[in-house]
């Protein structure tokens, strides 16, 4: 599908998620022939620069970056689509400068916003003053939008003052990788997924979202924001509303939207009476990843030592709903975990009664196992006779196993940030975050904040390389379930 040439303006251009993802996931768009041949991409920043300096600094990145050489004729292109503006974006009459680049009359304003939300106010203020925007002007925002219901509103509010809701693209990267999309195929092409996702076929489910890496060097934004906000909020409340959502009328935004935020809204609150039953916060301790010795959370660079913020978080959480009474999804999320690991796990009921006694006292359960990444795969775990003419009959649990790279040999997996910039480039909605889903989200967030504030709830140590601290295992123990792996 063609779409029409835009203006892509980068704030913070020079920053780190301008040079480690989106020139790379720009530079990969351009080598499978998906911008438009008049795009142009503009990094905006703070020092004085020259085009050509960024465009080096363009380069570098790519051959930092990409994992795979710079074929030179590509390279040609993608850098003739590149310039550099410096504009303080604190200081409203330096939005100005935005005339001198760009070409309204052919093409779409598309303002990424890959800044600290600070200064989100600024910009939208600057924008609106400089009057570079028309009705066809678009803002993509990255996380985090606020750190609670109440800054979140806020930023919303001053992006409301300038831009329409249908103008606004709020990312959440994961929304853009392919499993995760995936999961619409699964559920809603596949009438054997389709009528057994409930209650009464469904256990309970799992979903897990373990991160090899530390903190990487983010101390300052981590230490105040902690695993809970930083990917449980988003990514894995995500997932979550991927699985239990009811099938949306059709693809459309609104529809996928709306259907969200049924399941946000039918989170069960957590309080200061259950958090402990519900929730597990860690901190991970020094320990070994791959044999390597790594620093504990406190000894890491520019560490406060005293911190009592959560590297690790794990949550019960019920969806109070028709579908999903009685069935507890399990979210668990950490950083200097054993390996990279995301995962859904959903475990069937087990049978009313079991005629296999002697080979199984009792029958395993069927599991579906989507592993989202790295390596692609959806598995599931079933029994069959083992075979042999002889003795009763013996059984053996097997997999059915579909791997993405094998099924799909002719077809390239993109990363998210791909996705997501080329949907951004279209103008098409659906795959991003309307604001009432941000702001469930943190409703309920909120609560979980409040009650470990409530009870001065501690973190508990998990050395670095293994899979959290014991109490994360005691959080499905108690119900008779043990996480998968
Ligand atoms: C980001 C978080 O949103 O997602 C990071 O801020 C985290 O802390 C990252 O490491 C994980 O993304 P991915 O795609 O590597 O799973």
């Amino acid at each position: 599908k063609t779409y029409k040439p835009c203006d892509l303006v980068i704030y913070g251009g020079l920053g780190d998620l301008s040079t480690r993802k989106l020139i790379i996931s720009l530079y990969r768009l351009e080598k499978a022939g998906l911008i438009e041949k008049d795009t142009r991409i503009i990094a905006v920043d703070r020092h004085e620069k020259e085009t050509s300096e960024f465009v080096e600094i363009a380069n570098n990145s790519l051959r930092t970056f990409l994992n795979e050489s710079i074929d030179e004729e590509l390279w040609q292109r993608f850098s003739a689509r590149l310039s550099y503006l410096k504009i303080d974006l604190t200081q409203m009459d330096e939005y100005q400068r935005l005339h001198e680049v760009l070409t309204p009359e052919t093409n779409v304003l598309v303002n990424y916003f890959a800044v600290s939300p600070m200064l989100f106010k600024s910009i939208c203020q600057g924008l609106q003053q400089s009057e570079v925007l028309n009705a066809e002007s678009r803002i993509v925002m990255e996380k985090p939008i606020g750190h609670d219901l109440k800054s979140s509103q806020e930023i919303n509010d001053v992006v409301a003052n300038v831009f329409n809701e249908d103008q606004v693209f709020r990312i959440d990267h994961y929304l853009g990788k392919e499993t995760v999309l995936n999961l619409l195929a699964l559920r809603f092409a596949n009438s054997f997924f389709t009528t057994n996702w409930d209650h009464n076929t469904i256990d309970h489910i799992q979903i897990t979202v373990a991160e090899e890496v530390g903190i990487e060097g983010r101390w300052e934004y981590f230490d105040q924001t902690g695993q809970l906000r930083d990917m449980l909020q988003n990514h894995l409340l995500q997932i979550l509303t991927f699985v239990a959502m009811e099938p949306p009328v059709n693809l459309e935004a609104q529809s996928i939207h709306s259907e969200k935020i049924k399941v946000l809204k039918a989170l069960r609150p957590i309080t200061e009476s259950n958090v402990e039953q519900t929730t597990v916060r860690g901190q991970y301790t020094q320990g070994f990843q791959k044999a390597t010795p790594v620093p504990g959370y406190l000894e890491e660079d520019g560490a406060n030592t005293e911190s009592k913020t959560e590297s690790f978080v794990a949550v019960r959480v019920d969806i109070d709903n028709w579908r999903w009474a009685g069935v507890p999804f399990y979210l668990r999320s950490g950083k200097r975990m054993n390996y990279k690991r995301t995962e859904i796990v959903v475990y069937f009921k087990q049978l009313p009664h079991n005629i296999f006694k002697e080979s199984f006292r009792h029958l395993p359960p069927n599991k579906l196992i989507i592993h989202l990444q790295p390596n692609e795969a959806i598995e599931i775990e079933m029994l069959n006779k083992v075979p042999g003419i002889d003795g009763d009959i013996k059984l053996q649990k097997t997999k059915l196993d579909l791997s993405f790279s094998e099924a799909f040999k002719e077809n390239k997996l993109f990363g998210g940030y791909e996705k997501l910039i080329l949907e951004a480039l279209r103008g098409n909605p659906t795959l991003f975050l309307s604001r009432e889903e941000i702001e469930q989200a943190w409703t309920w967030v909120d609560s979980i904040q409040n009650a470990w504030k409530k009870t001065n709830d501690e973190p508990r140590p998990y050395p670095a390389g293994t899979w959290g601290p014991i109490a994360s295992d005691s959080l499905l123990a108690r119900d008779g379930r043990a996480w998968e792996g």
